[in-house]
């Protein structure tokens, strides 16, 4: 007898998603791609070959075969940019996160969740087990409420520097004092902000002078590369050395992306003319866009645009690319129902016709849509 294929089910389910206008079909000839305003490049370093040749590969776990010297080199330097005491390199901001919440929480501990945060932040504190407490988005006195809650363990925060989504950021300063006043920790991902937002590119918790316990680097986006570090204190570092399983049980990061990250630490602190750049294209768009009536949200280089549902934010999305301008459609459970968007990204590669000519077409592609 013949039987049905296991899998056979999948196509059912890729026929209700893209029922739902939920598919995710992304272009594959991203490599020569113009008119880009989707990528997080953005001091446009990526598309850059390496300045320093290295091994390809770490060979092992560094548990097993040890750190090399561009390890060690990127890590006391991104520790230096970030002011604090040490860092470690994971092979991506998603094993970071998993790995760093994964290790430090407790099943009876409490963790206090923004309601926006990463999937690999959330995927990490699932992993713990710890009881997690979403509160709503930016909001300090939630998060003062919640840590005010009993808990048999430790009590921690979790937040971005800049979210991706609505281009926002919370008030670092307030979080810290709750945490301090709750004795409770504060965690910070600071992938979006680091290399574009604070001075010299160092950041959103250098700009308001506050110093986290645990603050994640991510360097697939400024700084053009990818990996990323979690800093820290030394005993935080040594900590997740023994215990972030996305550390122990994963090959190293390639020294020859160790290495021209540790070159890009110095270009970025002192590309202050890319990060004027961007912030000038990124207003140029934003002005552009709100004087046609598009509401489009927060501030820096992300300039998210609310469309409402899913199917609308995808005509948007290929009106625009059939006029040459890609930018992606963002959906649930990306963000939440009701507010499928597009987010522009800027970069220091976009020149001020790059962003007139976008305008341009989203002006027609609204029409088109209506
Ligand atoms: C806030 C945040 N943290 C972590 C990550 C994951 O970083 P990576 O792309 O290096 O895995 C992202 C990436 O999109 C992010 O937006």
């Amino acid at each position: 007898m013949k039987h049905p294929p296991a899998l056979g089910y999948l196509a059912d389910e890729l026929g209700q998603l893209e029922r739902d206008g939920l598919l995710r079909t992304p272009p594959d000839d991203a490599d020569g791609l113009p008119g880009s305003f989707c990528s997080n490049d953005y001091l446009g370093f990526a598309r850059e070959t390496s300045p320093v040749p290295d091994a390809f590969g770490a060979t092992a776990s560094r548990l097993v075969c040890g750190t090399w010297s561009a390890h060690r080199d990127l890590e006391v330097a991104i520790a230096g940019l970030v002011g604090l005491p040490a860092a470690l390199a994971f092979t991506s901001g998603y094993a970071a996160n998993v790995g760093l919440l994964s290790a430090v929480l407790r099943p009876e501990d409490q963790v206090v969740s923004d309601a926006l945060l990463h999937a690999s932040l959330i995927d990490g504190m699932r992993l713990s087990h710890a009881r997690v407490e979403v509160v709503p988005h930016l909001d300090v006195h939630a998060v003062r409420d919640a840590l005010r809650r009993p808990c048999a363990g430790r009590r921690w925060v979790v937040t971005e520097s800049y979210f991706s989504m609505d281009a926002d950021t919370p008030d670092l300063g307030a979080l810290r004092e709750a945490t301090d006043a709750a004795g409770a920790a504060l965690v910070v991902d600071e992938a979006h902000a680091l290399g574009v937002l604070g001075p010299e590119g160092r950041g959103l918790c250098a700009a308001a002078g506050v110093v986290p316990d645990a603050l994640t680097v991510t360097l697939g986006k400024s700084f053009g590369g990818s990996g990323a570090l979690v800093a820290g204190s030394e005993n935080l570092r040594a900590w997740l050395w023994n215990r972030a399983r996305s550390f122990i049980f994963s090959t190293g990061m390639s020294p020859l992306i160790a290495r021209t990250a540790a070159v890009a630490v110095e270009r970025v602190r002192a590309a202050d003319d890319r990060r004027a750049a961007v912030a000038a294209r990124a207003e140029q768009l934003r002005e552009g866009l709100r004087a046609v009536g598009l509401p489009a949200l927060g501030y820096g280089p992300i300039v998210p645009v609310v469309v409402g549902e899913p199917a609308r934010a995808v005509a948007l999305a290929r009106a625009l690319r059939r006029r040459g301008v890609f930018v992606q459609p963002i959906r649930p459970p990306s963000v939440p129902a009701g507010t499928a968007r597009l987010r522009f990204t800027v970069t220091a590669a976009h020149s001020a016709d790059d962003v007139a000519a976008a305008l341009g077409a989203m002006g027609d592609a609204i029409r088109e849509v209506a």
